[in-house]
């Protein structure tokens, strides 16, 4: 079955065509976020307009990459939220006309579903992951936990109570004149850098809950940079930063791992589970508990990108294919708890 999925949550335009939830035929994606570098943040209006601008070159860009034709395509998979309202609407619409003018079905997913399905990508059948599954989905606009027996059923085990995990990076990349989004630079600058020159924190450590809190460890940089005297090296700043972010969301899984000991594998997605020292950390905690730890096989897969759309509306559609409609609401700040059943 194949699925063109459509993803415009934030800054992005994205279009995949992704074959049974797993083989990527095309997976396309026009970015404004360039535009909001200097801004450390994008500004919702602007992005929806070039969306609108991008939408339709993006489809023709993914067809042409499958080698496909629109008769082709067996169904269309769209980000019906969380999200931007404007650019989830460009989306939406958009999937709406295509799914009528080219009578294919249509399902609408949660933009998180989709990171949970991005460890799919690439898979076959021989290496599919094995549930239950502990997820750590940890991006610009969320840092959760998931634990699922299915890709349907499950629930939130854990979730931030403040920032999420990208925007500490984020916020932590501003602070130390980085450009935005800080992760990757962060990261680039941290691989030079000593983790241990500045200790911080263990925000949460020993809470009997999954959560997770970044902004105690905000503050500390903020406070280190104030007192620290000049001239100091931003690479062991950044190195012991991205080691507390870190350490922070390996001891949260820590903690669910121990509370859900049949899990067999524990998955790291969204954009910041391409970071290598996250990646490292919990290589560890899987080797001691003997669980598998999978990520998204391309570093474009981490973050947004519309073939975990394609992916996760078929999976959603083998699974529940009775709650799959097109009648669904777009919808800025849409539960995935409530989507999932337990
Ligand atoms: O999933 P994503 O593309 O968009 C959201 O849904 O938010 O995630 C973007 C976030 C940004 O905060 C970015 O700084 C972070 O992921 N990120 C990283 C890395 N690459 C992207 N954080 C840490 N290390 C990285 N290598
Ligand atoms: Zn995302």
């Amino acid at each position: 079955m194949h699925i063109l999925g459509i993803e415009t949550s934030c800054d992005e335009t994205a279009v995949a065509i992704v074959k049974d939830g797993t083989e990527v035929y095309a997976n396309s994606i026009s970015s404004s976020v360039l535009q909001f570098e200097k801004l450390a943040g994008v500004i919702p209006e602007e992005a929806a307009r070039l969306q609108l601008e991008y939408m339709i070159p993006v489809i023709q860009d993914a067809l042409k990459a499958a080698g496909m034709q629109p008769a082709d395509i067996d169904a269309i998979a769209v980000t019906r939220g969380p999200g931007l309202l404007g650019s989830l609407l460009v989306g939406t619409t958009t999937a709406r006309m295509l799914a009528a003018i080219w009578q294919k079905p249509l399902i609408g997913v949660h933009h998180t579903l989709g990171h949970l399905s991005s460890t799919w990508l690439g898979t076959g059948p021989a290496n599919a992951p094995v549930f239950p599954v502990l997820t750590l989905s940890a991006s610009g606009g969320h840092t959760d936990i998931w634990y699922r027996t299915s890709h349907m059923h499950g629930s939130l085990i854990g979730r931030t109570r403040d920032d999420a995990a990208g925007e500490a990076f984020d916020k932590g990349a501003s602070m130390l004149g980085l450009p935005y989004p800080g992760g990757p630079h962060i990261a680039r600058m941290a691989a030079e850098g000593n983790e241990k020159a500045y200790p911080f924190p263990l925000p949460l450590h020993g809470d009997s809950s999954c959560d997770f809190s970044f902004s105690g460890l905000k503050t500390s940089l903020k406070y280190l940079l104030r007192d620290l005297p000049e001239p100091f090296a931003v690479s062991d700043i950044a190195a012991s930063y991205e080691h507390a972010l870190c350490r922070h969301l390996v001891d949260r899984l820590r903690k669910a791992v121990e509370l859900h000991p049949d899990t067999r594998e524990v998955h790291l997605v969204g954009g910041v589970s391409a970071n290598n020292h996250l990646r490292l950390l919990t290589s560890s905690l899987c080797h001691e508990y003997a669980v598998t730890l999978r990520y998204p096989l391309l570093n474009m897969y981490c973050t947004d990108n519309a073939a975990m759309i394609a992916s996760a509306g078929y999976f959603q559609l083998m699974e529940e294919p009775e709650t799959v409609t097109a009648n669904f609401e777009t919808e800025a700040s849409l539960s995935l708890q409530k989507t999932l059943a337990e």
